[in-house]
């Protein structure tokens, strides 16, 4: 090794000890005379002080160094001079007085601060991957999401789970994302697809008898890019035979519970873990991913709108809409253009409107409210408004009226931004919960036609079974969810074990019978051969290691991420193949 020990890990009990150390020239101070550099390795930082007076060669050699060369230091640990000690380094209370110095490698100047944490332009941090990853922060992301697949990697294989490998090159399994395909040289014309998850293989596992199975897998998927997606991505996937939901929820609850205590000790949670139907989070909610850190739960008030002399809510209420709201507490005094902003912001979420309702001083007590919509109320429909909210003198009432699902997202997203302007989010709780009692199907309109709320495979509710000739719609699934501060975290089911009943809901699905082989024949077959009954989850390591580092996005806890538009532009991929490759694999571009 060309070192001793670690920079972060010098502490006082190594003072007078002789120590070697290489790093990064973190950061350069000219002092008073003397040189201090802030050196760091992979382990952390330590203060380095080079004297003019003991040392004249080093002193001179310290006095070039620039950010990021990467040196040796040979010198001994001291305690510092009082009052010059740094209680945010961990090594604070040391420093190392230097006796020689050798630069290993010099570095060009970096197109951005590794030593601040100041935000960079995306390409940049993209392209310079290896110096972006050299900043404190991202590097503990990534050494945290190294713990938490530790953790979950040893946790369950002290539960009996078997870590098992499943191929990147397989038949297309549906997940709801366009496929990644790759044509193969051997087979002319073919393409293999990239698993847009393991589903069909784990489940073939538990046909195979392995009872309990799980994988850090990576999955592919073409679909748009957002802040919590990635073309590539990684899944805590995982499978059990004779399960029933509750035992996998229970799991889920004390893995999550378990990991946070561990990794993030300092982290709140919700106790147990809430569990909310999905007609709950859609109704209180608007939304299936919930953030249950704070309230400002939307309330339904389309039974008292549909008396009032407001043809507006009564049109919607007429074609079978909804008229919802939220209570936004002590922002009645909003001005024009705050309200203004409000309503152009539910127009962004796909309202065509929005009404307010300022509950004043004045107004409280007589319950009245300043709103356009009040000359359209009377006095007893205006308090039972007031009353349905609980609001009370200084909140604004927000209100929307269309059709339920355009009432439900923005409402849904209004609730979110303004918990966020109001600091209404508890930063370190993570507020998981289970969202169960999906409907198995819905209905396509564009394409009029069936289509399933999680995947094919998710068994229907045994009590709704009746109803899946009758009434598809009304079938509830055997879904889960897990979700956390507004994130979907993870999916999951009980899965169908019995070929005929995975049949009915392929043809209820539109497949035809050479489709249903094509794509589905082997998991078809082998549900014939004894298939137990089995169920799981599967939870997305990004997003998870997302929300325990405290980041937005989930390109901050990967090591190497792609652009918004799925580009790697450190190696510049996607990139034009080779005519031979192409003529290899029996391929032309179009227009080419
Ligand atoms: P699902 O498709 O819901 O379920 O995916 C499970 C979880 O994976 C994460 N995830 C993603 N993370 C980053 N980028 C993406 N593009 C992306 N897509 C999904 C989410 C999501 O909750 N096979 C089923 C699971 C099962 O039934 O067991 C499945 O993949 O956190």
């Amino acid at each position: 090794m060309l070192k001793s020990h670690r920079c972060g890990e010098l502490r006082k009990e190594h003072i007078g000890h002789k120590v070697v150390l290489a790093g990064w020239v973190h950061r350069r101070r000219d002092h008073g005379g003397m040189v201090f550099i802030d050196l760091r390795d992979s382990s952390g930082i330590v203060q380095v002080v080079f004297n003019p007076q003991t040392l004249k060669e080093a002193f001179h050699t310290a006095s070039s160094l620039r950010n990021e060369y990467v040196v040796q230091v040979v010198g001994e640990v001291t305690l510092r001079p009082a009052g010059t000690e740094n209680p945010k380094l961990a090594t604070g209370e040391v420093e190392i007085v230097a006796g020689e110095v050798v630069v290993l490698n010099p570095s060009e100047t970096p197109p951005f601060y590794v030593n601040e944490d100041e935000e960079v332009d995306e390409s940049l941090c993209l392209e310079n991957r290896y110096l972006y990853l050299r900043r404190p922060r991202v590097r503990d992301n990534i050494v945290l999401r190294h713990k938490v697949i530790k953790f979950i990697r040893d946790s369950l294989d002290a539960k009996g789970f078997i870590e098992i490998e499943t191929p990147i090159l397989i038949k297309s399994t549906p997940e709801g994302a366009r496929d990644y395909l790759v044509p193969s040289r051997l087979n002319p014309g073919k393409f293999y697809a990239l698993p847009q998850s393991p589903q069909q293989l784990k489940q073939i596992l538990m046909v195979a008898g392995f009872e309990k199975y799980f994988q850090i897998a990576r999955c592919f998927r073409d679909e748009d890019l957002r802040a919590d997606r990635q073309p590539e991505f990684t899944q805590l996937d995982l499978e059990m035979s004779f399960v029933d939901e509750e035992d996998v929820l229970q799991l889920m609850e004390e893995l999550l519970t378990s990991l946070v205590k561990t990794v993030k000790p300092g982290m709140e949670m919700l106790k147990p873990f809430p569990r909310l139907t999905y007609m709950e989070a859609m109704e209180r909610y608007g939304t299936d991913k919930p953030d249950v850190r704070f309230n400002l739960e939307l309330r339904d008030i389309s039974d008292i709108a549909a008396d009032t002399d407001f043809d507006i809510f009564r049109a919607v209420l007429n074609r079978g809409g909804k008229v919802k709201g939220i209570c936004v507490p002590g922002c009645a005094h909003y001005t024009r253009h705050q309200l203004d902003d409000l309503i152009q912001l539910s127009k962004d979420y796909g309202a065509q409107g929005l009404i307010t309702m300022a509950v004043t001083a004045e107004s409280s007590g007589t319950s009245g409210v300043k709103s356009v919509a009040t000359k359209y109320l009377t006095q007893e429909q205006t308090e039972a408004v007031i009353a349905r909210f609980g609001a009370k003198s200084g909140d604004l009432l927000l209100i929307i009226g269309d059709k339920s699902e355009v009432v439900n997202k923005a409402l849904g997203e209004l609730r979110c931004e303004m918990a966020r302007r109001l600091d209404l989010l508890n930063h370190n709780l993570l507020a998981f919960a289970f969202i169960v009692d999906f409907p198995l199907l819905e209905w396509n309109e564009m394409r009029s036609c069936w289509e399933t709320m999680h995947h094919p495979f998710t068994a229907p509710q045994q009590k709704d079974m009746p109803l899946l000739d009758s009434e598809p719609g009304k079938v509830h699934g055997r879904h889960y969810d897990v979700v956390c501060n507004g994130c979907e975290l993870g999916s999951g089911s009980i899965r169908v074990h019995q070929r005929q009943i995975q049949e009915k809901i392929f043809k209820l699905l539109g497949y035809s019978e050479a489709e249903m082989q094509d794509r589905f024949g082997a998991l078809l077959r082998a549900l014939e051969y004894g298939a137990p009954p089995h169920g799981g989850i599967a939870i997305g390591l990004d997003r998870l290691v997302m929300l325990l580092a405290g980041e937005k996005t989930i390109r901050e806890v990967i090591a190497f991420p792609k652009n918004q538009n799925a580009e790697d532009l450190m190696f510049g991929a996607p990139s034009e193949p080779d005519k031979e490759q192409l003529d290899e694999l029996n391929l032309k571009l179009k227009g080419s």
